[in-house]
């Protein structure tokens, strides 16, 4: 039995552009995901977080690379078979108003995919339905109500009831909280991590913000132009983080004992098309502490201690 509930390796993501050219979205990138744990997926906009995600749950299919699901490959599943494994991961997305048909009541969007895979008597319907609002923290009555009459924070209370109506092993959140106040932000947080002790769910948590992501998850993976610079516990995050890009997004200085010339306290410049990938080093562009190497060799992601991965020639 494998120790892992989810497992990609090597999953790389090409697309072709109007203009015929190729575009590496994702590259070569290694994940796992431990049942009941929190997986942090970080990075800057456009560095292949949600094209993870989507080979992640076979959205997609990667053009390189394998996925396995509880130790049993599940990359070229097809028809029926992808059908129901589709079932053990779901996804919440960021935008909780765009992800209900407005004119489905709250009690029948939220049981929608169950009804998609089985026949439920109606009072069997009436029952997940008070059960999954109750799980989410929402009352029975809400069930006839209209997504649009709700909050932001209930709407995502919704999405998540949604995505759990089909009792999943994993639950996939894209940017789940970052269009709520920071107040709403933190209940969602909350109510994730309730119902994983719950139920024992295992999560992966997409971002932008590092310091979030940080506090509650068990591990964090730092993605930069598709590939993964750095891997660490969460807890070991504002300590122990040390790739320059890992760095720059917590804004803080680096470390005395490395041999690096400039601190870098902000990240300068934007991210280099991926279609343009740069040679050696992806950060090379922007990264101060760049030597001659860093142009033309890229980084390994290497074990730098245990449980911490990062891809940088200075750190060896
Ligand atoms: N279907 C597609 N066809 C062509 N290019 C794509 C496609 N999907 C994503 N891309 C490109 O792949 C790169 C990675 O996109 P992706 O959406 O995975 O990034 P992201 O990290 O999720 O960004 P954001 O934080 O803005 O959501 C981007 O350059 C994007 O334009
Ligand atoms: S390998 Fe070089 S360019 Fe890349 S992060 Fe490390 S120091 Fe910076
Ligand atoms: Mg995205």
């Amino acid at each position: 039995m494998s120790d892992f509930i989810l497992e990609g390796k090597g999953l790389t993501q090409c697309y072709k552009t109007d203009t015929g050219r190729v575009l590496t979205a994702c590259r070569a990138v290694d994940v796992t995901l431990r049942k009941g744990e929190t997986l942090g997926i970080v990075g800057e906009s456009g560095c292949g977080k949600s094209t993870l995600l989507r080979i992640l749950t076979q959205l997609e299919r990667p053009a390189e690379g394998r996925l396995f699901f509880n130790g049993q490959e599940i990359t070229f599943l097809k028809g029926e078979s992808l059908r129901r494994n589709r079932c053990h991961i779901q996804m919440v997305f960021q935008d909780p108003a765009a992800s209900f048909f407005p004119r489905m009541k709250v009690g029948e969007a939220i049981t929608e995919p169950l009804r998609n895979f089985r026949k439920l008597s109606r009072q069997e319907l009436l029952d997940k339905q008070a059960e999954l609002l109750e799980l989410v923290g929402l009352p029975a009555e809400y069930a006839d109500r209209y997504p649009h009459s709700m909050s932001g924070g209930q709407r995502q209370r919704l999405a998540i009831a949604r995505a759990l109506a089909l009792d999943p092993d994993i639950l996939i959140c894209d940017e789940a909280t970052s269009a709520l106040d920071v107040s709403v932000q933190r209940q969602i947080i909350e109510l994730l991590a309730d119902i994983q002790r719950q139920r024992g769910l295992s999560i992966i948590f997409v971002c932008h913000d590092l310091a979030l992501v940080q506090s509650i998850a068990h591990r964090v993976m730092i993605m930069y132009l598709g590939g993964v610079v750095e891997a660490l516990p969460g807890d070991q995050v504002w300590n122990q983080a040390c790739h320059p890009y890992s760095k720059a997004l917590l804004g803080s200085v680096f470390a005395t004992d490395m041999d690096f010339d400039k601190p870098l306290n902000t990240l300068e410049g934007d991210v280099p098309s991926p279609l343009d990938l740069p040679c050696g080093c992806s950060f090379h562009t922007r990264c101060p502490s760049c030597v001659e190497i860093c142009r033309h060799e890229q980084p390994a992601l290497r074990e730098i201690a245990s449980e911490h991965q990062a891809a940088c020639h200075l750190l060896l």
